[in-house]
């Protein structure tokens, strides 16, 4: 139980109104969002179809009574956490969900990232997360160290081997920075061949943090 995620998810609870198709991240604060928003349905008896970005928000959603639908192209709003965050962008793959939740966050006309205070602490640190084609994986980690990079496969931890996600492939926790523009970064991350998403996220509405008292936008 963290009342940090819960705040932050409660904050962007506001933005959610009747007839609306919600983007659904994934990890611990999202799951916060899921279920308050199955809730706010239920009490304010309003219609809002999610679009998932896991297996396992798929899950949640059913569980908190949140129709899911494909992804169509039309996304109204999407709420997503993240691992870090600054002003001109925010890192994820904690969960190894990067690549469908960037397709359905950047899809949505306004995605908020929802997140705990730890996350915005400036010394705070995070890899740099790239989802790989399996084949590519040792070409691409040669790649990543060639922009100053340290590039890990990700291993499970319940199964022996390499994480295998949602969409098949292959993790990559690289540690290093994000250098110079965030944007032009991110579009040099996919542009190496391999590369199937990576977890700088540098377009977004909003930012909501969350702490143990409240919500405020950052
Ligand atoms: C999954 C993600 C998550 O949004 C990110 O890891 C934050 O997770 P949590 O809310 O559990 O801290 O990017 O790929």
């Amino acid at each position: 139980m963290s009342a940090a995620k819960e705040n932050a998810a409660k904050g962007a609870l506001e933005y959610v109104e009747d007839g609306m198709i919600v983007g659904l991240g994934s990890g611990t604060t999202t799951a916060y969002f899921v279920e308050l928003l199955g809730k706010k349905m239920k009490e304010e008896k309003i219609s809002v179809v999610g679009v998932v970005t896991s297996f396992d928000t798929e899950i949640l959603a059913k569980k908190a009574g949140i129709p899911v639908m494909p992804l169509d192209g039309k996304v109204n709003l999407a709420v997503d956490g993240a691992d870090i965050v600054k002003k001109e962008y925010v890192l994820k793959g904690g969960g190894g969900a990067l690549t469908r939740e960037k397709i359905v966050d950047y899809a949505a006309e306004k995605f908020i990232v929802i997140a705990d205070e730890a996350k915005a602490d400036p010394n705070a640190t995070y890899p740099i997360v790239v989802e790989v084609v399996p084949f590519s994986y040792l070409y691409v980690i040669e790649e990543m160290k060639k922009l100053g990079l340290e590039p890990e496969l990700r291993v499970g931890g319940k199964k022996l081997g390499p994480v295998v996600t949602d969409n098949s492939n292959f993790i990559l926790d690289c540690v290093g920075e994000v250098k110079g523009d965030a944007t032009e970064f991110e579009k040099t991350l996919n542009a190496i061949p391999g590369v199937v998403e990576n977890g700088v996220f540098s377009k977004f509405w909003k930012i909501i943090i969350g702490n143990e008292k409240e919500f405020y936008e950052f």
